[in-house]
This record gives C-alpha cells, sequence and structure tokens, in this order.
C-alpha cells in the first residue's frame, strides 16, 4: 500500500554541508532502489522530510532512520495512505532554505509534484511543508535539555518501611506518590485499591456481590484514611479512587467520607477524590448534585484518565475540576509522537487558561517527562519516579543532571 510518513528532526552539526550531501547522495541511491521518494527540507538546524512508497519498505526505512545518531528529537508529524504518488520516484531531494528563498523552495517543490496544484493547496503533506518553509524555526522547543543529561538519584522509603499485609481489612492500598521533580517535592500521593492476594482494582470488584459495589467502595475510603494517619503523612495531599455513583446509591455518603477524614486526623482539603472521564460524563446529571455537595466539604475533585473516554475537553464546558491526569496512552513516547504533542499542548493550554492543575500519569521514561515539563507541565506519576507501593510510599527517583 502507498504510505505517506512524514517527521521532523534536529540534524546534529556535525552533519552539515559536505556530510549532509554525501548523506542525501546515498539515500538516494538506497531510495531509488526501493521505490522510496525522499523530499528533504533543512533550515540550517531543522529537517523535515516526506517519505512516500510502499508501506512496508517507508516503515523499514523510518525505523532506521530514527535510530541514526547524525539527527536527534525525531518527531513522526504524519503517516497516512493514498491513491498514488504525490511525488515523481525522485529517489531523494534535498532542499537547503538557508540557499534558496522559501518561494523558490516552494516552487521547486511543487515541480516535482505530480498533483494538480488545485488539490495540493488543501493536501495535509503539502501544508507540513509550506508550514515548514514559511514559519521556519518551530514555535516551541522542546529540546532545551535533552534526557542524556539527566539521571535519577533514589530517595529510601521516605515515609518508613511499609506496613505489609494489613488484617482485618476487606482490601488494601497501594501508594504511588506524584511527584514535582523541579521542586524535589511530593505533590500528592495515590491511594490505589488492591486485594487482599494482592490484586488488581478491577479483581477485587470483580469479586463483590454487585448489589453491594458501592457501599463496599465507599467502606474502603475508611482503610485509605486510616492508613494515611498510621504512615503519618502530616500536611501532604492523599489521592482515592472512587465510583461517583456511590455517592448517589449510598444514603449519606458525603457525610461519611468527611467522618472518615477527620476521624483519621486528616481535613477535607487535603483529600482528592478522583473519578475517571467516562464515569463523569456517562452519569454526570445524576451525580451532579452529589459532586456539589462534596466540593461544599472541601474535597477535591480530580478527573482520571483523562483522554482515554469519549468526552475529552468537552466535558470542560460542563464542569471544570480541580485537577486532571492525562492518560497514560497519551503520555506514552510522546517526545516521538507530533499528534500525541499537539494533543498536549491543547490541553496544558486550556488547563492553564481554567487554572485546573495537570498531572502526567504512566511516565516511564526521562524523555517523555523532559518532553511534557518544557510542554509547562510540572507534576508526574510513573514507575519513572516510584512505583505504588502496598500499605507504604516505596523509593523514589529523583531526576537530576548530569554533572
Ligand atoms: C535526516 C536523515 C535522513 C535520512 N534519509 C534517508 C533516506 O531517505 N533513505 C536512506 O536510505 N537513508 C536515509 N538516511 C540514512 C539512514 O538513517 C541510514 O543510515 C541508512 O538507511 C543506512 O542504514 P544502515 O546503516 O542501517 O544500513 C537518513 C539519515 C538522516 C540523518
Amino acid at each position: 500500500m502507498l504510505t505517506t510518513l512524514i517527521y521532523r528532526s534536529q540534524l546534529d552539526s556535525s552533519c552539515h554541508d559536505d556530510a549532509l550531501n554525501m548523506l542525501v547522495e546515498q539515500a538516494k541511491q538506497r531510495n531509488t532502489a526501493l521505490g522510496i521518494t525522499g523530499i528533504m527540507l533543512f533550515n540550517g538546524q531543522d529537517i523535515l522530510q516526506v517519505l512516500e512508497g510502499r508501506e512496508d519498505r517507508v516503515v523499514a526505512l523510518y525505523q532506521r532512520i530514527v535510530k541514526d545518531k547524525r539527527h536527534a528529537s525525531v518527531v513522526e508529524l504524519m503517516r497516512d495512505y493514498g491513491p498514488r504518488r504525490r511525488f515523481e520516484n525522485v529517489g531523494m531531494l534535498l532542499f537547503d532554505l538557508q540557499v534558496r528563498s522559501p518561494k523558490t523552495v516552494l516552487q521547486s517543490v511543487l515541480r516535482y509534484s505530480k498533483l494538480e496544484s488545485y488539490l495540493a493547496s488543501d493536501d495535509r503533506v503539502f501544508k507540513f511543508i509550506q508550514s515548514f518553509i514559511t514559519r521556519g524555526n518551530y514555535a516551541h522547543r522542546h529540546h532545551d535539555e535533552r534526557a542524556e543529561a539527566w539521571t535519577l538519584t533514589s530517595e529510601k522509603h521516605p515515609f518508613g518501611e511499609p506496613a505489609g499485609l494489613i488484617d482485618g481489612q476487606t482490601c488494601q492500598f497501594a501508594l504511588q506518590p506524584i511527584v514535582e521533580p523541579y521542586e524535589g517535592k511530593i505533590s500528592s500521593l495515590e491511594m490505589l485499591i488492591r486485594g487482599n492476594d494482592g490484586g488488581s482494582p478491577e479483581q477485587f470488584f470483580a469479586n463483590l456481590d454487585p448489589a453491594k459495589i458501592y457501599e463496599v467502595d465507599l467502606q474502603t475510603k475508611a482503610y485509605a484514611f486510616a492508613l494515611a494517619k498510621r504512615l503519618k503523612i502530616g500536611s501532604h495531599k492523599i489521592a482515592v479512587n472512587l465510583l461517583p455513583m456511590s455517592l448517589v446509591n449510598v444514603p449519606g455518603a458525603v457525610e461519611f467520607l468527611v467522618e472518615q477524614i477527620q476521624l483519621s486526623g486528616l481535613q477535607p482539603e487535603q483529600v482528592i477524590i478522583e473519578v475517571t472521564e467516562n464515569e463523569m460524563i456517562s452519569g454526570f446529571n445524576t451525580f451532579n448534585n452529589a459532586i456539589k455537595a462534596l466540593r461544599g466539604t472541601g474535597i477535591g475533585l480530580a478527573i482520571d484518565d483523562f483522554g482515554s473516554g469519549y468526552a475529552g475537553l468537552s466535558l470542560l464546558t460542563k464542569f471544570q475540576p480541580d485537577k486532571l491526569k492525562i492518560d497514560r496512552e497519551i503520555v506514552s513516547n510522546v517526545h516521538l509522537s507530533g499528534p500525541k504533542q499537539a494533543i498536549v499542548k491543547s490541553i496544558v493550554s486550556c488547563c492553564t487558561d481554567l487554572e485546573i492543575s495537570l498531572v502526567a500519569e504512566g511516565i516511564e521514561k526521562l524523555e517523555e517527562w523532559r518532553w511534557l515539563e518544557s510542554a509547562g507541565i510540572r507534576r508526574f506519576q510513573g514507575f519513572l519516579f516510584a512505583r505504588p507501593q502496598l500499605n507504604g510510599v516505596g523509593d523514589i527517583h529523583w531526576p537530576h543532571m548530569r554533572h
């Protein structure tokens, strides 16, 4: 199948001039043999390359290009399919914006195009090319400090040794810190429910009598608050997950929460209730009143897994939480994906205007953290920084710059 793939990257300064010309010459021969057309634009720093050809060949070539040490910060912008080639099968062409004007570069790219000009003006591939030519450097540069410049050092159990299994409870909790790495600060501790066998939340709820789910869900929060007291969390905040229908179906649910919070010596303002985006949108009208009551006590509200459901930003027209957690699917390999970066930027901009704090969850790589930090996110949760630990807080890995 005919595929078009576009990426951008930053060329290493050791690969300018003659070295770049040599790279292009070699690539031209290889591409011609593979029936791939490579249109490469260079502005003295950034590369934009369009690769067009058979899908398996383009994908295999791109995998090699991504690993090439002569450039860095490679971000895939587009991968699409089409009925016919946009460009003649020329192997490889380099357009250097340092030696030719934007206008002549655009004209020559169009000269190699097989698309009628009225089609080209509406074509995403040509729009990417045109933006690169006219806008020059990308407005948002997210590679000020590369991930390689950073390393992690661990802080041992900041709240003492974990308690192990606690007897006499229907469930256990595993704690995972949400951190602000630049500040070296724990922002809050999420308390994740676990079965007594250590099983996941899904397993725990699947084993319950369906008629009792909401009641049990609510009652388990009492264990979480008691554990927070036992761990002496001080003025730290804790976040617990709750099925929003538990607030509707169990009479006196909000009062119960406040009572249990106070029994454990905590303030309602220290507690954040997390509900998922899908739960929020599917039952919004039903539990709107319960949410209001909850907010009236001072308990905070966060939207979990934002971006995984079907509501998206339109949810924020109905309701603005204190905190929004960007789903791990968007976070994963964000440094490599143009579409993911565009989505994160729009969430950051929206939440900045609405004064909603943002957390990126599921961080596993330094590269993901670096990109998100430079996009304006300050709070992070994920295995890179700390894993969930049963009835305690595990080691925290703080990033710092290498000397
Ligand atoms: C910015 C950039 C663009 C490249 N474009 C191509 C290309 O279009 N075709 C190609 O064969 N190699 C291209 N290369 C070189 C490949 O990364 C790789 O070195 C080459 O395919 C040989 O792969 P191999 O050493 O694994 O055999 C490019 C390298 C860079 C840095």
